[in-house]
């Protein structure tokens, strides 16, 4: 059931006219509502008319409709006749039955103030608890720009889930526990023999974690140490392995971090290691409901509908757990202890097997019932050769500082501002506005650019690309060149965002009312312009974006919105003036200022931040 706090998006009404004109057309038969945002001309499209059609042959009610195009006929004038709430403007039959679909002035401006209002509105949504596994590094090894995108994906989606008002766990799946732990804990106590009352100097984990394989890989007696050492010190092994292994996972933490709070990405660690004492119950419990099976002293799963030749294995021969022990306990925890409704994992692509196995076996297990479960596979990150990108430092955190530093750079090395500042075109940067505005610029270009091209897809992961667009020698960053305008970047949508503002300053200091003033007062917008409405239908389309993005879980779709949505005011600000001979066109006002909420909202939703001025 939806709750009832939102209003049903724009499309969620429109296919709700459609369903009734459908019951009083043609009673008693079923067939699927397809309406979508029309790509020629129309707002939208209802294309129900030739399934429809078939529907009627195959219930043997061929009479009641000569052709797809009659059906359409009569179900586009009873769309007319159902809509009660004047949302249409008028139904249009075309082609050989497709209904075009255009939304009437009156309900965008009442949308429009509704935004002014009450700010942008998620979905009606009914309130699910949904555990999103994101980011998940492993400890003492490398934070890749793999795990660098699984965070900015994984934000966005946590972010968009929230806004819809389901409960999200931010599960950070640290690699916190393994056969390698052994070796680890092992080296610290030959190298660091007073790490107990001293805290190691391991400031570099990944050397750390090299030399201690290469003593594991050469002393025969180290290695029978290091095996020794491998029972989850969570709950087993003494205290002293404890407490190596904890300084060692303390260590990586703040590495990791760093680069959160740089990114201000929220996360909850729960890491392997947490799941460790849940593999024995699970096993038994799998092995009695007959889903695992011995296999040469192992525990595998062949999950029935997988097509792979590989099982998961729960236990190895030698008896120890692994990754797929760790997940299958997991995902019996988030679906059983939990329970979650919905459990969403971001992982590279190269790790599909490996879920859609888990998932299956889950399922057979019982597990799932109605709940959802998606991996969220992502493309590779390659470099400017298109080769898998290689940190040449290694180390995220060092990454994230070099776009910062990159940004800064682009910004602070800008003259062509001082001239423009000079000549009073523009207002003056105090230098926190200035780092402020490099620190959104210089994340928000890393977070778009992975964000934009599609999560599927590889990515080439380029600063210079990102951040030293320049097109000429000495453009900067942010340019205010025309040039620049159309590009589909986080500066585009920045630059967008800033001219909103700047344009209400500017109106506010001529009228002496502030936009939120007016919308307080109780006034609202009047659209007739071609490019008013244009603008204001991309607004009204915000609800049913976020609803396609969190369904689909593809955050893409809301950067392709948010683009339009700068695009249409472009054009809507070249046709109209908001500030005309020192009179400020208060409706116009409010539409700029329903905009910028909007683009602030959905700047949010994907991590961007937003600035009041470039
Ligand atoms: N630590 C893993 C990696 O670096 C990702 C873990 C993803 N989550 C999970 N539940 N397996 O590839």
């Amino acid at each position: 059931m939806p709750s009832t706090s939102a209003p049903p998006t724009l499309l969620q009404a429109l296919t709700a006219i459609c369903t009734r004109a459908l019951e009083a057309s043609f009673p008693g038969i079923s067939c699927a509502i397809h309406v979508a945002p029309s790509t020629k001309g129309a707002h939208y499209q209802n294309n129900t008319a030739m399934p429809l059609f078939k529907a009627l042959k195959d219930a043997g009610r061929s009479a009641e409709a000569a052709s797809p195009k009659a059906v359409a006929e009569k179900l586009a004038a009873q769309m007319t006749a159902c809509d009660t709430d004047g949302l249409l403007a008028r139904c249009e039959v075309a082609g050989p039955g497709f209904i075009n679909i255009f939304v009437a002035p009156a309900y965008l401006e009442s949308t429009v103030n509704s935004i002014l209002r009450h700010g942008p509105m998620p979905p009606p949504c009914a309130p699910k608890r949904v555990v999103v596994d994101f980011s998940s590094p492993n400890v003492a090894k490398e934070m890749h720009v793999g795990h660098l995108r699984s965070t900015i994906i994984g934000d966005t989606i946590s972010r968009l889930l929230e806004f819809c008002g389901h409960r999200v766990d931010r599960v950070n799946h640290v690699g916190d526990w393994g056969t390698q732990f052994g070796m680890l804990i092992g080296h610290l106590k030959n190298v660091f023999p007073d790490y107990a009352t001293k805290p190691p100097p391991i400031g570099d984990l990944q050397q750390f974690y090299k030399d201690a394989k290469k003593v594991f890989d050469d002393d025969e007696a180290f290695k029978k140490v290091a095996h020794a050492e491998v029972p989850c010190p969570r709950q087993a092994g003494d205290a002293d392995s404890r407490f190596a292994w904890r300084q060692i996972c303390e260590v990586s933490r703040r590495e990791f971090e760093k680069v959160y709070s740089r990114l201000q990405v929220e996360l909850e660690e729960v890491g392997e290691s947490f799941y460790n004492e849940y593999i024995p119950p699970v096993i038994r419990h799998l092995t009695e409901i007959g889903v695992a099976h011995d296999s040469d002293g192992a525990m595998v799963l062949f999950p029935p509908g997988t097509k792979h030749e590989q099982p998961l294995i729960v236990r190895k021969s030698d008896g120890g757990f692994g990754y797929d022990s760790t997940d299958m306990a997991a995902v019996w925890y988030r679906l059983l202890e939990l329970q979650a409704d919905w459990l969403v994992y971001v992982t590279d692509a190269g790790q599909s097997q490996h879920f859609e196995l888990i998932f299956a076996a889950a399922r057979q297990a019982g597990w799932v019932g109605d709940k959802r479960l998606d991996h969220c596979p992502f493309g590779l990150v390659c470099g400017d050769d298109g080769k898998k990108f290689k940190t040449r430092s290694g180390d995220a955190t060092r990454l994230v500082d070099r776009l910062l530093d990159g940004a800064s750079r682009s910004l602070l090395g800008t003259s062509l501002w001082d001239a423009d500042v000079a000549a009073g075109k523009l207002e003056p940067y105090t230098d926190e506005e200035l780092l402020e505005t490099a620190r959104v610029m210089g994340y928000g270009a890393v977070k778009y650019a992975d964000l934009k091209g599609g999560r599927v897809n590889d990515y080439i992961f380029s600063y210079e690309r990102m951040l030293d667009d320049k097109g000429g020698a000495d453009r900067p960053l942010t340019a205010r060149s025309p040039r620049r305008r159309e590009r589909n970047t986080a500066v585009y949508l920045l630059y967008a965002g800033a001219r909103l503002s700047s344009i209400q300053r500017k109106a506010a200091a001529t009228s002496g009312a502030s936009a939120a003033e007016l919308v307080a007062s109780g006034a609202g917008v009047a659209l007739s312009m071609p490019t008013e409405l244009e603008l204001a239908l991309a607004l009204a389309r915000f609800g049913e974006t976020v609803e396609f993005t969190t369904q689909t879980l593809l955050p893409n779709k809301l950067c392709e919105y948010v683009h339009d949505v700068c695009v249409k005011f472009t054009a809507f600000y070249l046709e109209c003036k908001v500030i005309e001979e020192d009179a400020v066109n208060q409706s116009r006002l409010l539409l700029v200022r329903a905009a910028q909420l909007v683009i602030k909202k959905a700047n949010e939703l994907l991590g961007i931040g937003y600035v009041d001025k470039v």
